[in-house]
Protein backbone atom coordinates (compact mmCIF):
# COMPACT_ATOMS: atom_id res chain seq x y z
CA UNK A 1 0.00 0.00 0.00
CA UNK A 2 1.21 3.66 -0.79
CA UNK A 3 2.23 5.07 2.49
CA UNK A 4 1.75 9.25 2.52
CA UNK A 5 3.84 9.05 5.79
CA UNK A 6 6.24 6.80 7.09
CA UNK A 7 8.14 6.82 10.61
CA UNK A 8 11.02 4.88 11.14
CA UNK A 9 12.40 4.07 14.52
CA UNK A 10 12.01 7.42 15.86
CA UNK A 11 12.86 8.37 19.44
CA UNK A 12 12.94 11.62 21.01
CA UNK A 13 13.29 12.94 24.88
CA UNK A 14 11.21 15.49 27.10
CA UNK A 15 12.89 17.17 30.00
CA UNK A 16 15.56 13.98 29.58
CA UNK A 17 13.43 11.80 29.88
CA UNK A 18 12.77 9.06 26.60
CA UNK A 19 9.16 9.49 25.75
CA UNK A 20 8.65 8.09 22.22
CA UNK A 21 10.88 5.10 22.27
CA UNK A 22 11.62 3.23 18.71
CA UNK A 23 8.62 4.22 16.98
CA UNK A 24 7.77 3.13 13.35
CA UNK A 25 4.52 3.44 11.71
CA UNK A 26 3.35 3.85 7.75
CA UNK A 27 0.15 5.71 7.26
CA UNK A 28 -1.26 4.76 3.61
CA UNK A 29 -3.11 7.29 1.74
CA UNK A 30 -6.26 7.83 1.91
CA UNK A 31 -6.99 6.55 4.72
CA UNK A 32 -8.62 7.60 8.38
CA UNK A 33 -5.96 5.88 11.11
CA UNK A 34 -6.12 6.52 15.01
CA UNK A 35 -3.68 6.61 17.40
CA UNK A 36 -5.00 4.99 20.76
CA UNK A 37 -3.68 4.36 24.12
CA UNK A 38 -3.53 5.53 27.77
CA UNK A 39 -2.79 8.71 28.91
CA UNK A 40 0.96 9.69 28.83
CA UNK A 41 1.35 6.49 26.15
CA UNK A 42 3.29 9.61 24.15
CA UNK A 43 0.57 9.93 21.62
CA UNK A 44 0.65 14.16 21.45
CA UNK A 45 4.06 13.77 21.63
CA UNK A 46 4.28 12.18 18.72
CA UNK A 47 2.07 14.49 16.65
CA UNK A 48 4.56 17.25 17.77
CA UNK A 49 7.61 15.19 16.28
CA UNK A 50 5.62 14.63 12.99
CA UNK A 51 4.58 18.40 12.75
CA UNK A 52 7.95 19.80 13.83
CA UNK A 53 7.27 21.18 17.04
CA UNK A 54 9.57 18.98 18.13
CA UNK A 55 12.67 17.46 16.88
CA UNK A 56 13.55 13.54 17.15
CA UNK A 57 16.44 12.14 19.03
CA UNK A 58 16.99 9.31 16.38
CA UNK A 59 15.10 8.38 13.40
CA UNK A 60 13.39 9.27 10.02
CA UNK A 61 10.03 10.99 9.37
CA UNK A 62 9.37 11.11 5.74
CA UNK A 63 6.28 12.63 3.95
CA UNK A 64 5.83 11.13 0.50
CA UNK A 65 8.88 9.54 0.47
CA UNK A 66 10.83 13.28 1.58
CA UNK A 67 13.02 13.50 5.26
CA UNK A 68 10.88 16.15 7.34
CA UNK A 69 12.35 15.66 10.79
CA UNK A 70 14.81 18.20 10.50
CA UNK A 71 12.20 20.83 9.04
CA UNK A 72 10.53 23.94 11.07
CA UNK A 73 6.86 23.54 11.56
CA UNK A 74 5.72 26.07 8.62
CA UNK A 75 8.05 24.22 6.32
CA UNK A 76 5.72 20.71 7.11
CA UNK A 77 3.10 22.94 6.98
CA UNK A 78 3.49 24.46 3.49
CA UNK A 79 4.61 20.81 2.33
CA UNK A 80 1.14 19.71 2.66
CA UNK A 81 0.85 18.20 6.67
CA UNK A 82 -2.04 20.15 8.76
CA UNK A 83 -2.91 20.05 12.19
CA UNK A 84 -5.73 20.60 14.57
CA UNK A 85 -4.86 20.77 18.09
CA UNK A 86 -6.92 19.40 21.20
CA UNK A 87 -7.99 23.19 22.62
CA UNK A 88 -8.94 25.06 19.73
CA UNK A 89 -7.32 27.90 19.81
CA UNK A 90 -9.58 30.50 18.40
CA UNK A 91 -9.88 34.20 18.10
CA UNK A 92 -13.04 34.27 20.28
CA UNK A 93 -13.59 38.27 19.43
CA UNK A 94 -13.03 37.20 15.84
CA UNK A 95 -15.83 36.27 13.70
CA UNK A 96 -15.46 32.25 12.49
CA UNK A 97 -14.32 33.07 8.61
CA UNK A 98 -11.37 35.59 10.15
CA UNK A 99 -10.91 32.51 12.09
CA UNK A 100 -10.63 30.21 9.70
CA UNK A 101 -8.34 32.79 7.68
CA UNK A 102 -5.64 34.17 9.58
CA UNK A 103 -3.48 30.82 10.14
CA UNK A 104 -2.36 31.31 6.19
CA UNK A 105 -2.22 35.38 6.52
CA UNK A 106 -0.15 34.59 9.08
CA UNK A 107 1.75 32.06 7.29
CA UNK A 108 2.80 34.08 4.44
CA UNK A 109 2.24 37.63 5.29
CA UNK A 110 0.21 37.92 2.05
CA UNK A 111 -3.50 39.24 1.97
CA UNK A 112 -5.96 37.10 3.36
CA UNK A 113 -7.84 36.50 -0.24
CA UNK A 114 -4.44 36.26 -2.13
CA UNK A 115 -2.71 33.65 0.15
CA UNK A 116 -5.05 30.48 -0.82
CA UNK A 117 -5.51 30.94 -4.32
CA UNK A 118 -0.99 31.80 -4.31
CA UNK A 119 -1.19 27.87 -2.73
CA UNK A 120 -3.73 26.99 -5.14
CA UNK A 121 -1.08 28.42 -8.10
CA UNK A 122 1.89 26.69 -6.13
CA UNK A 123 0.59 23.32 -5.45
CA UNK A 124 -2.24 23.66 -9.05
CA UNK A 125 -1.81 19.72 -8.99
CA UNK A 126 -3.64 19.56 -6.00
CA UNK A 127 -6.41 21.42 -7.62
CA UNK A 128 -8.27 21.54 -4.25
CA UNK A 129 -6.92 24.01 -2.18
CA UNK A 130 -10.19 25.24 -0.73
CA UNK A 131 -10.96 29.43 0.12
CA UNK A 132 -12.26 29.79 3.87
CA UNK A 133 -15.82 29.47 2.96
CA UNK A 134 -15.62 26.09 1.30
CA UNK A 135 -13.53 24.92 3.98
CA UNK A 136 -16.71 26.20 6.85
CA UNK A 137 -18.99 24.34 4.44
CA UNK A 138 -17.49 21.26 4.73
CA UNK A 139 -18.06 21.16 8.72
CA UNK A 140 -21.86 22.41 7.70
CA UNK A 141 -20.75 26.20 9.49
CA UNK A 142 -21.00 28.20 6.18
CA UNK A 143 -24.37 29.50 7.32
CA UNK A 144 -22.13 30.55 10.47
CA UNK A 145 -19.37 32.33 8.79
CA UNK A 146 -20.64 36.05 10.71
CA UNK A 147 -20.96 35.18 13.83
CA UNK A 148 -17.85 35.70 16.60
CA UNK A 149 -16.27 32.51 17.56
CA UNK A 150 -17.19 32.63 20.79
CA UNK A 151 -21.05 32.07 20.07
CA UNK A 152 -20.45 28.81 18.76
CA UNK A 153 -20.87 25.83 20.49
CA UNK A 154 -18.10 23.45 21.64
CA UNK A 155 -18.96 20.82 19.17
CA UNK A 156 -19.13 23.86 16.49
CA UNK A 157 -15.68 25.22 17.70
CA UNK A 158 -14.06 22.09 17.34
CA UNK A 159 -15.26 21.84 13.50
CA UNK A 160 -13.97 25.21 12.85
CA UNK A 161 -10.76 24.07 14.36
CA UNK A 162 -11.02 21.26 11.60
CA UNK A 163 -11.61 23.55 8.96
CA UNK A 164 -9.15 25.83 9.62
CA UNK A 165 -6.48 23.32 9.52
CA UNK A 166 -7.53 22.07 5.91
CA UNK A 167 -6.97 25.85 4.68
CA UNK A 168 -3.53 25.76 2.68
CA UNK A 169 -4.85 22.33 0.63
CA UNK A 170 -3.07 20.22 2.95
CA UNK A 171 -2.86 16.04 1.79
CA UNK A 172 -2.37 14.86 5.85
CA UNK A 173 -3.98 16.24 8.68
CA UNK A 174 -2.95 15.46 11.96
CA UNK A 175 -6.23 15.79 14.85
CA UNK A 176 -5.41 16.10 18.48
CA UNK A 177 -9.15 14.13 20.30
CA UNK A 178 -11.21 16.08 17.70
CA UNK A 179 -14.09 15.23 19.98
CA UNK A 180 -12.96 16.26 23.15
CA UNK A 181 -15.40 18.11 25.27
CA UNK A 182 -18.10 17.32 22.72
CA UNK A 183 -21.46 15.55 23.32
CA UNK A 184 -21.64 11.76 22.14
CA UNK A 185 -23.93 12.62 19.61
CA UNK A 186 -22.10 15.88 17.97
CA UNK A 187 -18.77 13.55 18.21
CA UNK A 188 -19.93 11.18 16.22
CA UNK A 189 -21.43 13.93 13.28
CA UNK A 190 -17.55 15.07 13.96
CA UNK A 191 -16.47 11.67 12.23
CA UNK A 192 -18.93 11.68 9.59
CA UNK A 193 -17.47 15.30 8.44
CA UNK A 194 -14.31 13.92 8.86
CA UNK A 195 -15.06 10.78 6.35
CA UNK A 196 -16.52 13.33 4.03
CA UNK A 197 -13.88 15.16 3.78
CA UNK A 198 -11.27 12.37 3.44
CA UNK A 199 -13.31 11.24 0.16
CA UNK A 200 -14.05 14.82 -1.02
CA UNK A 201 -10.40 16.10 -0.63
CA UNK A 202 -8.64 12.98 -0.81
CA UNK A 203 -7.38 13.58 2.77
CA UNK A 204 -5.49 11.43 5.34
CA UNK A 205 -5.96 11.36 8.49
CA UNK A 206 -3.62 10.50 11.71
CA UNK A 207 -6.22 11.10 14.71
CA UNK A 208 -6.04 10.74 17.94
CA UNK A 209 -9.17 9.92 20.11
CA UNK A 210 -10.08 8.44 23.14
CA UNK A 211 -13.94 7.44 22.28
CA UNK A 212 -12.34 4.25 21.18
CA UNK A 213 -16.52 3.04 19.82
CA UNK A 214 -16.56 6.12 17.48
CA UNK A 215 -13.14 6.09 15.81
CA UNK A 216 -13.36 2.25 15.43
CA UNK A 217 -16.56 2.59 12.93
CA UNK A 218 -14.43 5.24 11.01
CA UNK A 219 -10.96 4.10 11.39
CA UNK A 220 -9.00 2.02 8.64
CA UNK A 221 -6.08 1.31 10.81
CA UNK A 222 -5.48 1.71 14.72
CA UNK A 223 -2.39 2.24 16.32
CA UNK A 224 -1.93 1.47 19.97
CA UNK A 225 0.79 3.15 21.87
CA UNK A 226 1.95 2.49 25.34
CA UNK A 227 4.45 3.91 27.49
CA UNK A 228 6.26 5.92 24.70
CA UNK A 229 6.19 2.79 21.71
CA UNK A 230 3.78 1.22 19.38
CA UNK A 231 1.85 -1.76 21.64
CA UNK A 232 0.66 -2.80 18.45
CA UNK A 233 -1.63 -1.80 14.98
CA UNK A 234 -4.19 -3.30 12.63
CA UNK A 235 -7.99 -3.43 11.82
CA UNK A 236 -10.14 -1.70 14.70
CA UNK A 237 -11.78 -5.78 14.34
CA UNK A 238 -8.25 -6.97 15.40
CA UNK A 239 -6.78 -3.88 17.85
CA UNK A 240 -10.11 -5.09 19.98
CA UNK A 241 -9.80 -8.56 20.15
CA UNK A 242 -5.97 -8.15 21.22
CA UNK A 243 -5.60 -9.49 24.98
CA UNK A 244 -2.69 -6.95 25.15
CA UNK A 245 -4.20 -3.90 24.30
CA UNK A 246 -7.20 -4.64 26.88
CA UNK A 247 -4.34 -5.45 29.41
CA UNK A 248 -3.20 -1.97 29.02
CA UNK A 249 -6.46 -0.16 29.09
CA UNK A 250 -7.81 -2.34 31.86
CA UNK A 251 -7.93 0.97 34.82
CA UNK A 252 -7.82 3.55 31.94
N1 LIG B 1 6.76 19.38 28.26
C1 LIG B 1 7.02 18.19 28.80
N2 LIG B 1 8.12 17.99 29.55
C2 LIG B 1 8.39 16.78 30.09
N3 LIG B 1 7.63 15.70 29.91
C3 LIG B 1 6.50 15.82 29.17
C4 LIG B 1 6.13 17.07 28.59
N4 LIG B 1 4.96 16.89 27.91
C5 LIG B 1 4.64 15.59 28.07
N5 LIG B 1 5.55 14.95 28.84
C6 LIG B 1 5.55 13.53 29.21
O1 LIG B 1 5.66 12.79 28.00
C7 LIG B 1 4.87 11.63 28.05
C8 LIG B 1 3.94 11.59 26.86
O2 LIG B 1 3.01 12.66 26.96
P1 LIG B 1 1.91 12.92 25.85
O3 LIG B 1 2.53 12.80 24.51
O4 LIG B 1 1.25 14.20 26.18
O5 LIG B 1 0.92 11.70 26.10
P2 LIG B 1 -0.57 11.47 25.57
O6 LIG B 1 -0.88 12.51 24.54
O7 LIG B 1 -0.57 10.07 25.03
O8 LIG B 1 -1.46 11.58 26.77
C9 LIG B 1 4.15 11.66 29.39
O9 LIG B 1 4.87 10.83 30.28
C10 LIG B 1 4.24 13.10 29.81
O10 LIG B 1 4.27 13.18 31.22
MG1 LIG C 1 -2.40 13.99 24.46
Amino acid sequence: MNAILTLENVSADLGGMLVINDVSMSIPVGQIVGLIGPNGSGKSTLLNLIGGTLRPLRGSIAFDGREISRLKPDAIFRLGIGRAFQDPALFVNMSVLDNTILPIQGQRGETPWNAPRRHLWVHEEQGNALSAQDALAQVNLDGHTRKLASDLSGGQMKLLEIARSTMGAPRLLLLDEPTAGVAPRLARQIFEQINEMRHTLGLTFLIVEHRLDILFDFADTVYVMHQGGILMHGTPDAVAADRQVREVYIGY
